[in-house]
C-alpha cells in the first residue's frame, strides 16, 4: 500500500468517525445500574483519582486513547490532543505509528505529542504485524512509556487495502514483550475481547490489555464505508460490547490475568466509574475526545469538560463511598438482562457483582 494510501487513510478514519458518533451510551453501560447506599464515609476531599498500570502511576484514571497521526491534519489534532493531555493530567496515546516506520517525512506528527505534553504519561501505537525493531523505534521516537499494540482483524478485512494475513501475530507480540524496555498494551479497537483471547495474551506475557469494546467508534462501519464493492453491512455489530468483555475479563482467575484497561463507547464519567467498578484500572477515551477537540479553537472547552468529568468521577466516588479506585469493586452492580444472557451462556457468575458491599460491611 502506498504512504500516499496510508496518510489519506488517516483523514478518512478521523472524518468518518465524527461524522458517525453518537452521544448515547451503548445499552450494556446504561443498563448497568449501582445499587444505592444512603451512607458514605468517604468526603468528597479526601477522594482520590489516582491509579496504576503495573509501575506507571496516572493521576486519572481515564486518558486519551489511541487515534492519530501522520497527515498535516492529524498533526494539528495531535496538537490540541497533547495540550488537552498536558492542561488536565491525562495520559495519552498515539495513533498508529507504522507511517512513521516508512515516512521519515510524518515523524513530527507524531513527536508533537512530546513537545506539547514533556511531562504526560504517552503510549506508542502500531499494529501486531510490525517487528521488535520498529517497535523500539517508534518507542524512542516519541520517548513513549509504554506502547500499545493493536489487534483488530476486523477491521483489516473489511478495510479495502488491509491485511489478509494474521498468522504471526501472537509470535510478533511475545518478542515484542520480552525485549522491549517499556509495558507494552495489548488493545482491541473496538470489538472487544473475549476470555480466550485474554489468556491466549497473557500466556504470551502481556501484563496489561485494553478490552476496546464495541459500542463506540466502529471500525466495521468506518470501513465498510470505504469500501466500493461487497458490503459488508451485516458486520456493523460485530464484537462483544466493553461491559460483557469486562465480564470476560473477570471470569479468569486473578493470578492468570492481565491488569484490564477498559475502553470502546466510553461517553460519560458514568460509563468511565461503571467500568473501574468492574476492575479497570484505567479507561481509555477516543471518540468522545475527538468531538472535543476536532474543531480548531475548541481547546478552552475541551479542557473544561475534561476538569469537569474528573470533579464529576470525584462526585461519584464519594456517592459510592469510595476513597480510592481499587475500593469501587466493592460496589454493588445489577448487570443488564442481555449482559446476564451473556453470562449465563458463557457460564460466568454474574450475581457476584450485584452482592460485593457485604464483604465491605463485615
Ligand atoms: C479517528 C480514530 C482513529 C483511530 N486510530 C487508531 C490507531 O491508529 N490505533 C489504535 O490502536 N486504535 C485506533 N483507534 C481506535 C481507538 O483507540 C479505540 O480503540 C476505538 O475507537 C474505540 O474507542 P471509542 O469508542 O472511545 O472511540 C482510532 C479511533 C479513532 C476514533
Amino acid at each position: 500500500m502506498s504512504e500516499f494510501q496510508q496518510m489519506n487513510r488517516k483523514d478518512e478514519h478521523l472524518l468518518h468517525a465524527l461524522n458517525q458518533y453518537q452521544s448515547e451510551s451503548h445499552p450494556d453501560f446504561q443498563e448497568t445500574r449501582f445499587v444505592h447506599q444512603s451512607f458514605s464515609s468517604v468526603p468528597f476531599e479526601e477522594v482520590s483519582l489516582e491509579t496504576k498500570l503495573l509501575d506507571l502511576k496516572l493521576s486519572c484514571p481515564f486518558f486519551i486513547n489511541a487515534m492519530t497521526g501522520g497527515s498535516a491534519k492529524t498533526k494539528e489534532v495531535n496538537q490540541r490532543l497533547a495540550i488537552l493531555a498536558h492542561e488536565t493530567g491525562l495520559a495519552l496515546a498515539s495513533g498508529s505509528m507504522s507511517i512513521a516506520t516508512k515516512d521519515a517525512s510524518t515523524i513530527d506528527s507524531f513527536k508533537i505529542l512530546r513537545q506539547e505534553a514533556p511531562d504526560n504519561l504517552i503510549f506508542a501505537n502500531l499494529g501486531a504485524h510490525h517487528t521488535l525493531e520498529n517497535a523500539k523505534r517508534v518507542v524512542d521516537m516519541i520517548e513513549a512509556d509504554a506502547l500499545q499494540i493493536h489487534i483488530n482483524t476486523p477491521q483489516e478485512l473489511i478495510m479495502p487495502e488491509g491485511d489478509r494475513d494474521f498468522s504471526n501475530w501472537l509470535q510478533n507480540i511475545e518478542q515484542i514483550v520480552a525485549h522491549l524496555a517499556v509495558p507494552v498494551i495489548v488493545k482491541e479497537v473496538g470489538f472487544g475481547m473475549s476470555r480466550e483471547t485474554i489468556q491466549q495474551l497473557h500466556s504470551i506475557g502481556v501484563q496489561v490489555v485494553d478490552v476496546a469494546g464495541n459500542g463506540g467508534t466502529n471500525f466495521a462501519t468506518i470501513e465498510n464505508a470505504r469500501r466500493t464493492r461487497i458490503s459488508y453491512h451485516e458486520l456493523g455489530d460485530w464484537g462483544q460490547s466493553t461491559i460483557v468483555s469486562l465480564v470476560e475479563a473477570n471470569s479468569i482467575p486473578k493470578v492468570n490475568r492481565p491488569e484490564i484497561i477498559a475502553s470502546g463507547g466510553v461517553k460519560s464519567p458514568l460509563d468511565m466509574v461503571k467500568c473501574l467498578a468492574m476492575g479497570a484500572k484505567a479507561v481509555g477515551l477516543s471518540g468522545t475526545i475527538l468531538q472535543l477537540v476536532h474543531q480548531e479553537d475548541s481547546l478552552p472547552s475541551a479542557i473544561r469538560i475534561v476538569k469537569e468529568w474528573q470533579e464529576q468521577l470525584q462526585t461519584m466516588m464519594c456517592l459510592l463511598d469510595c476513597q480510592n479506585i481499587t475500593d469501587l469493586q466493592q460496589t454493588d452492580l445489577v448487570l443488564s438482562a442481555n449482559v446476564q444472557n451473556w453470562c449465563h451462556a458463557r457460564q460466568i457468575d454474574w450475581k457476584h457483582y450485584a452482592n460485593r458491599s457485604k464483604n465491605k460491611l463485615k
